[in-house]
């Protein structure tokens, strides 16, 4: 698919053009290779590869190197679309500094286009810094995954008329903060909508309702690859999962039958060299 880069400036001439933007998540190079190719506007790099490349119950203990690792691995998979890292727990809560320098090797060491975190008024100051190294950050609201213990389990966020406002003043604060867009994950449709009218950058949506400027599905959930939990947000648009347990059974039974490898799989040598070694 012939394709322009996506830049961090296709973001606002997407939401001026009301055209809306397709995000995926991937760790790893081919997968990355292959939504690029598909033609999807944005990589992330998510730190929800911690549950499902890595195998944790919820996303705290990704690390930096985790982190740089996978990005690296996706910025070499891909030639247009925009590739962001997220910014793991514990990266940028410290202090502005480690926020700015953090951000600073998704980038340098690791091909990042922008990064992405976590929060609202909290982050703010980090936002702002981070902006000012000229760093593009994209924002998350509603349910942040990181503040797991916080909120008591994984719940949608922004149901009461206090958490709502809040939500809404938050978006405005990142918006003014410099993000170039902003993840609304779990939140009520209506609330997206209301988010999405009242900024000028586009929000992203991840059970957040069909209002939002773009969508984000995690990569293994949208391929059913992913089986301990599906949030009802999620649609399945291909079982790649029972795909490869079904591709796995045969070549089992293949390799016991001995019916793989067939001769196109396999390497000749001549008869006069053969003969020398019996
Ligand atoms: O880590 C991640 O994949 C995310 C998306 C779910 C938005 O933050």
């Amino acid at each position: 698919m012939n394709k322009a880069k996506f830049t961090v400036s296709s973001f606002i001439d997407f939401k001026e053009k009301g055209t809306k933007v397709s995000m995926l998540t991937a760790y790893d190079y081919s997968t990355a290779k292959l939504l690029d190719e598909a033609g999807v506007d944005t990589i992330l790099v998510g730190d929800s590869l911690g549950m499902v490349m890595l195998g944790y119950d919820d996303t705290l203990k990704v690390t930096m190197d985790d982190m740089l690792h996978h990005t690296r691995a996706v910025s070499r998979g891909v030639k247009n679309a925009l590739v962001i890292g997220d910014m793991p727990f514990m990266s940028y809560h410290i202090s502005v500094e480690e926020a700015v320098r953090n951000a600073g090797r998704f980038v340098k060491e690791a091909g990042a286009d922008a990064v992405k975190l976590e929060g609202g008024a909290d982050v703010l100051d980090k936002i702002k810094a981070i902006v000012r190294a000229q760093i593009p950050v994209v924002g998350h609201l509603g349910l942040t995954p990181q503040s797991v213990n916080m909120f008591g389990g994984f719940k949608v966020q922004g149901k009461s008329e206090a958490q709502a406002t809040k939500l809404i003043e938050e978006a405005l604060l990142l918006q003014e903060a410099g993000c170039c867009s902003i993840v609304l994950e779990c939140v009520p449709e209506k609330l997206a909508k209301i988010v999405s009218e009242k900024l000028t950058i586009p929000t992203i949506g991840i059970g957040a309702g069909k209002y939002c400027d773009g969508q984000v599905l995690v990569i293994q959930d949208m391929l059913g690859m992913y089986s301990d939990f599906t949030p009802k947000f999620v649609k399945k648009y291909a079982d790649v999962g029972s795909a490869m347990k079904q591709a796995v059974a045969d070549y089992k039974k293949e390799v016991q039958e001995m019916t793989f490898p067939e001769e196109k799989h396999t390497f000749k040598i001549k008869d006069e060299v053969l003969e020398k070694l019996y």
